[in-house]
């Protein structure tokens, strides 16, 4: 049944209501009812004109993508992120992010449906403020959310009634209304009655074509039933469909369980791959003849180890939260485990292969081919290039590696290698003691590097397929 925004008002607050309340109460109750309303009303309106400005906040691989979708979906956006660079080039019309054409970017700023900043006197003049900033791990491995404590801050400073903030960052369950909520009240507004609060888990697919932010459906919730019918009604003009869920921790909940479903299903694919490989088994054979079954099963991958902003990452948000409430996430733990031995399981593999060969990976020419984290991305974070590299070079090797998207390694919080990509030729090819595949760019010329390289390890299948080659063909 629908209700009306001030039925909702009515619902949500926490004020009882009835005949036992003084009518002078109630008076003053229903005005501050009255007065929400008319705010919400007025965003809703706003929205449903298209004349709701939206900013977005941090415009990286998540807020650059949403950037364009409110931007090319109808709405004015604004974009602000601290970093000069990007709002620069963003400014001129470039975009930085793969999937994201400077064409399209150049045409959203040409219209006014897009504009970069670094002035957070922005967020007094917008009607909605979308979060997309960063949510690392600390050293110890636990939640870093001093990107969202500090944009809280800037938020507050500038925080006006009417305004609707949305958090998209992937953080464990809780985080909107313990600690986003306080920050922006620190302001002086309320929550529900001056202003309005919500969560929507972003769900973006890097180097994805079949998907784009526009086409993935987005699950919202409020942190009252007004916010979230507020956000509702902001994401679903722009978005193939909108799931909206009955609380912000629910929302916060259902990003960790899709991440947590990964990370614990390909940690399960990588276990078995050591377990058959020790057989004799292929798991890649293995894994499409399952695929034949056509219900309760789905289909996951081995690999050199996890990478990028997420996988690696999220579950140990939960992990982190579940400690507070005195519970333990162990299949998390477990995956975790299983998935960072990866990289030492490869490197171990190289070194068995040379062995055959009578010889040592001391002294060993070895190139990567692949450093970003998945197939044709150009991002590097949380790669397990990094960890194989460095054990490789532990152990003295040679190190060399190529990645068409990735010309030079960057510096890494916890890596120092710094290496540039070297141009594939059939002579650097045949230089190389072994080849070792990381990243199964789709750029790769599988037949080719199998006609020049010597020795080729292989942790993504890459080589299924290849015939006639002279390398000899490992899977790792
Ligand atoms: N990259 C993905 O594929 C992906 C997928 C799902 C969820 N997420 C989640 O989305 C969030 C953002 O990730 P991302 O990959 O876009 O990160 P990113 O590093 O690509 O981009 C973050 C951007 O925020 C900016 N920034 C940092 N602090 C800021 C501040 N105080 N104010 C304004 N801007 C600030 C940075 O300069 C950067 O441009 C994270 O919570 C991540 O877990 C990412």
């Amino acid at each position: 049944m629908k209700t009306t925004i001030l039925e909702d008002k009515r619902l949500s607050s926490e004020a009882p209501f009835g005949t036992s309340l003084a009518a002078e109460a109630e008076n003053e109750v229903t005005a501050e009812l009255k007065e929400t309303t008319s705010l919400s009303d007025r965003l809703a309106s706003r929205i449903e004109l298209w004349t709701a400005r939206v900013c977005i906040v941090g415009l990286g691989c998540v807020g650059l993508p949403l950037a364009e979708t409110f931007g090319g979906g109808g709405y004015p956006v604004v974009g602000f992120d601290i970093d000069p660079e990007k709002v620069k080039k963003l400014r001129m019309g470039e975009s930085y992010i793969g999937h994201i054409a400077s064409e399209r970017v150049a045409e959203l700023v040409r219209t006014g449906r897009f504009e970069a900043t670094s002035d957070p006197a922005c967020f007094a003049d917008v009607d909605a403020i979308i979060i997309c900033v960063p949510t690392p791990l600390t050293e110890t491995r636990e939640p870093d959310l001093s990107y969202i404590i500090k944009t809280g801050q800037g938020i507050a400073r500038h925080l006006r009634r009417g305004q609707l903030v949305v958090l998209e960052s992937t953080t464990y369950p809780g985080t909107t209304h313990d600690l986003l909520r306080p920050l922006l009240e620190n302001s002086g507004l309320q929550v529900g009655k001056d202003f309005f609060l919500a969560f929507s888990p972003e769900r973006e697919d890097p180097g994805n074509p079949s998907y784009s932010t526009r086409t993935i459906p987005k699950v919202v919730s409020g942190i009252d039933r007004i916010s979230g019918k507020l956000a509702v009604s902001l994401y679903e003009p722009v978005v193939t469909g909108v799931i909206p869920v009955s609380s912000a921790e629910v929302a916060e909940a259902c990003k960790i369980l899709e991440n947590t479903y990964r990370a614990v299903n390909i940690a399960l694919v990588n276990e078995l791959k050591v377990v058959f490989d020790r057989m004799g088994i292929d798991i890649w054979e293995v894994i499409a003849a399952a695929r034949s079954k056509p219900f309760g099963f789905q289909a996951f991958y081995p690999g050199p180890g996890l990478g990028g902003h997420c996988i690696p990452i999220d579950p140990f948000y939960l992990t982190w939260v579940a400690r507070k409430f005195g519970v333990h996430t162990r299949f998390i733990e477990l995956a975790g485990e299983i998935n960072t031995s990866m990289p030492l399981y490869v490197v171990n593999r190289v070194a068995e292969v040379l062995n055959d060969q009578s010889q040592a990976l001391r002294g060993s020419r070895i190139c990567l081919l692949g450093v970003a984290y998945k197939k044709n991305v150009d991002d590097p974070r949380e790669s397990p290039a990094f960890e194989i590299l460095e054990l490789l070079e532990q152990r003295g090797a040679h190190l060399a590696y190529n990645d068409p998207h990735i010309p030079a390694l960057p510096a890494m919080r916890h890596h120092r290698i710094r290496l540039e990509s070297e141009p594939l030729t059939e002579d650097f090819l045949a230089a190389q003691d072994c080849v070792l595949i990381v990243t199964d760019h789709s750029a790769y010329n599988y037949d080719w590097i199998g006609r020049h390289a010597r020795l080729i390890v292989d942790t993504r299948n890459a080589m299924s397929g290849v015939t006639g080659t002279r390398a000899r063909i490992v899977k790792a």
